[in-house]
């Protein structure tokens, strides 16, 4: 038997990238997956689909995160694809992944896209976290993704990294008030990951991949499914005795 057969988790932003290979890993462990996105429709069914093809359970649910309504319009689409499925509306697994970057550095950084990336990033992961406790089950799992750029200075994505260190502050506390129920609640911290958030500036870029590269002790750039499998390990029973702290999953960068 699979380690997550029977269990319900929903993953927001897993339509492409980090999310998604968190959704494909979670959904070969045996999850049913809810697998959320905020426009790209087309990519997040092409993820049901590979994931349905590989013989899992997922359904998507579309809701951007960060703005007025999220979370309502997130659970509300939430329930029906539970249904479809024959499943409760509890939930086990709550990966709050969904995030958006800002390579700015403070001379640069405006109000407007400061709100933007607290919005997405910290407040949505708040209040969609705050709607879930009470169809959580106990004995669940909460697992944030932040960034190693809360451990390493990182002055190019200041305002980003400042989302993610509210996060630390956010996954600490909870873990303590959600103890007795038996839920943890932790991060996940990646690196540089091969995704679209850096396509700009890393894909076919030699010279920029090598750079990047070499700031891992492991020694290449990460990978999603890298990521992928630090969160499997949290949500499965192994992860059962590891609660408020961040797994640093950037394969050893600036050690
Ligand atoms: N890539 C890295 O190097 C790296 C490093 C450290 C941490 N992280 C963190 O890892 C997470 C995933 O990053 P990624 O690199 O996989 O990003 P990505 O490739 O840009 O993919 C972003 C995903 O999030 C969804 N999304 C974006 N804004 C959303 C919103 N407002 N509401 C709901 N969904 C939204 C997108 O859906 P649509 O397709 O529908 O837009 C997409 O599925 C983020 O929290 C990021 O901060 C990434």
């Amino acid at each position: 038997m699979a380690t997550l057969e029977g269990k319900t988790a929903l993953v927001t932003g897993a339509s492409r990238g980090i999310g998604r290979a968190i959704a494909e890993r979670l959904a070969a462990d045996g999850a049913l997956v809810a697998v959320n996105y905020a426009r790209d429709e087309a990519a997040a069914k092409e993820v049901v689909a590979a994931i349905t093809t590989a013989g899992g359970r997922a359904f998507a649910v579309q809701a951007r995160l960060g703005t007025e309504g999220d979370v309502d319009t997130l659970f509300a689409a939430l329930d029906p694809g539970l249904r479809e499925h024959g499943a409760a509306r509890e939930i086990d697994i709550l990966v709050n992944n969904a995030g958006v970057g800002a390579a700015i550095t403070i001379e640069d950084v405006t109000p407007a896209l400061y709100d933007e990336v607290f919005a997405v990033n910290t407040r949505a992961t708040f209040f969609t976290t705050q709607r879930a406790l009470s169809r959580l089950r106990d004995g669940g799992r909460i697992i944030n993704i932040t960034t190693g750029a809360t451990r390493i200075a990182f002055p190019e994505a200041i305002a980003y990294a400042m989302t993610k260190g509210a996060i630390d502050t956010f996954t600490l506390a909870l873990a303590q008030h959600l103890g007795p129920r038996g839920i943890t609640v932790n991060n996940v911290a990646p690196g540089i990951i091969d995704t679209d958030m850096n396509a700009d500036w890393l894909r076919g870029n030699a010279d920029a991949e090598a750079h990047a590269a070499s700031r891992a002790a492991l020694g290449r750039v990460g990978r999603p499914d890298d990521v992928a499998a630090a969160v499997a390990f949290l949500a499965s029973a192994d992860g059962r005795w590891v609660t408020g702290t961040t797994i640093d999953a950037t394969g050893g960068s600036h050690l």
